[in-house]
């Protein structure tokens, strides 16, 4: 990611400047000044442009003459009164975007002046969150990148406003969060599996979070026979994690609690999955890379909240010893699961690591955040999570995070006659329902752990990890949704 400062004035070494331009050729302060040094050559190349302000849309001169840049990109802020945080995270990714593999190594861009829908200093840290957030990539596998795709982007300085460096400050906390969860959910799972996933958490000690990790052992012991019997079926052994923060300075505050799957990858076991596109079952431990990734952001910027993330890792293979279809097995609280389908293995971990977390932690509320069904993708496609709740307190809450955040929640339904789709003839319950209604009747079965009076939401996620093609803030590949969203819940929520 590239680093973002906030001098007092503009480096005179010759690079990048970026200027705002809106609606109705609305030249910045910055602006304006280029295009006069310019002799009117930065008006001249937005007319030409068919330029009209909106945000994000570029226009770009090399080499200007009169003004002492390598280049100048004019960028559309779109109207003033819309102009709030998260339009100015869009400005920040596309100026990174454009200029990643530009082969210039510094920009800065000059907001003197301008006016937003929010303090001037507040956009210009978001600006640069957006920046940050948009230029991640993860390259550690390619060994032959050719020298001209390679990135040179380094900084981008934000002049013009005094003041930006404390919101930047936590800013960055939680794009560090998101970049660690980018990280896990694009690793492949050769090198994140159970043990391995545990052993990249260890790092988050250093940031206060106090790290606990159940073995298999003492998972037996506790008779977790739901998450265990997905992860039999594995040479990789399973392991529960749960890292908590508690930033409150009180030791008895209630805390919330997030639970994310962990299936660091799904065959769907003995049900196999077709071969077409499973090697993106990488990234169906999403939940638990968001959790992990949301805790990070939480410490690193010392959030004043008591919070616990859990999660359920473990790997789900068919093998000789696998589970079988029609095995029945037992839950830590003793409810009985015929598994008719081992590829619907996601509940089955979160049963388990969510009873667990109620037990331990005695949490107010549990929210828990799962790449756990295909057929949310097709009721949802890749614009929202869809979020299921027991309260509806708890669902505007979360609605509200989603907006603000910019990673946005649909509320589904949830009821007693989708519960009935789950009951079985021999045991407590099945793990599928029929195929209509997939995405509700799997809540409805992570519902049955909830103990009454815990307010609970489950975020369907499985659209939402990973993106087939860039977005305003993340490039393709691992967006690391959910970390904001979580960060700005217990932000607007827990430390008001
Ligand atoms: N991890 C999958 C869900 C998934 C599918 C996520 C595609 C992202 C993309 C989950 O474990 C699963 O296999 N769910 C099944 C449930 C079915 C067997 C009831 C599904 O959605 O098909
Ligand atoms: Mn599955
Ligand atoms: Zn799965």
């Amino acid at each position: 990611m590239i680093t973002i400062g906030f001098p007092t004035a503009i480096d005179s070494t010759p690079h990048a400047q970026i200027v705002l331009v809106g609606p109705d050729m609305a030249l910045s302060a910055a602006a304006a000044a280029i295009d006069t040094a310019s002799a009117g050559q930065l008006r001249q190349a937005l007319t030409t442009a068919r330029f009209d302000g909106e945000a994000g849309s570029i226009v770009e001169i090399i080499a200007p003459a009169g003004v002492a840049a390598t280049r100048v990109l004019a960028i559309g802020c779109g109207p003033a009164d819309k102009a709030n945080a998260a339009q100015f995270e869009k400005l920040g990714g596309a100026i990174a975007a454009r200029l990643q593999t530009s082969g210039e190594t510094r920009a800065s861009v000059d907001l003197s002046g301008v006016t937003a829908a929010l303090p001037l200093a507040g956009a210009a840290a978001h600006l640069g969150h957006g920046a940050m957030l948009r230029s991640y990539r993860f390259d550690k596998y390619r060994t032959t990148m050719k020298a001209k795709a390679k990135p040179t982007l380094e900084a981008l300085d934000i002049v013009g406003v005094p003041g930006a460096d404390v919101y930047h400050a936590n800013l960055a906390a939680i794009a560090a969060g998101v970049a660690r969860t980018r990280d896990l959910v694009s690793e492949p799972a050769n090198i994140i599996y159970p043990e391995s996933f545990v052993e990249s958490a260890r790092s988050l000690a250093d940031l206060g979070v106090e790290l606990t990790v159940l073995g298999e052992p003492e998972m037996k012991a506790l008779g977790m026979g739901a998450l265990l019997g997905v992860a039999q079926g594995s040479v990789r052994a399973p392991r529960l994690l749960a890292m908590r923060w508690n930033g409150t300075g009180n030791p008895d505050a209630k805390p919330v609690v997030f639970v994310g799957k962990g299936v660091t990858f799904d065959t769907g076991g003995i049900s196999i999955k077709p071969a077409a596109n499973m090697e993106d079952m990488k990234w169906d431990m999403g939940g638990a890379g968001a959790v992990t990734g949301a805790m990070h952001a939480l410490a690193a910027r010392k959030a004043k909240a008591h919070v616990i993330g859990v999660v359920g890792l473990v790997e789900n293979m068919p093998d000789g010893n696998a589970q079988r279809p029609g095995d029945v097995v037992t839950s830590m609280n003793g409810q009985t699961i015929e598994v008719i389908n081992t590829d619907a293995e996601g509940r089955l971990v979160l049963c388990d690591a969510i009873w667990w977390a109620q037990e331990q932690f005695n949490p107010e509320v549990v929210i828990d955040l799962a790449t756990l069904t295909g057929a949310i993708i097709i009721s949802l496609g890749h614009e929202y999570g869809g979020m299921f709740a027991n309260d509806d307190g708890l669902a505007k809450q979360l609605k509200t995070a989603g907006e603000t955040s910019g990673e946005r929640l649909w509320r589904m339904p949830i009821g007693d006659a989708y519960d009935g789709l789950i009951d079985s003839a021999i045991a407590d319950m099945k793990n599928v329902g029929p195929r209509e209604g997939g995405s509700v009747t799997a809540a409805q079965f992570i519902k049955r752990f909830v103990k009454p009076g815990v307010k609970w939401a489950h975020l369907d996620i499985a659209g939402m990890v990973w993106a087939a093609k860039p977005g305003a803030v993340f490039d393709k590949g691992a967006t690391g949704y959910g970390v904001r969203l979580l960060d700005r819940f217990i932000a607007e929520n827990y430390e008001a």
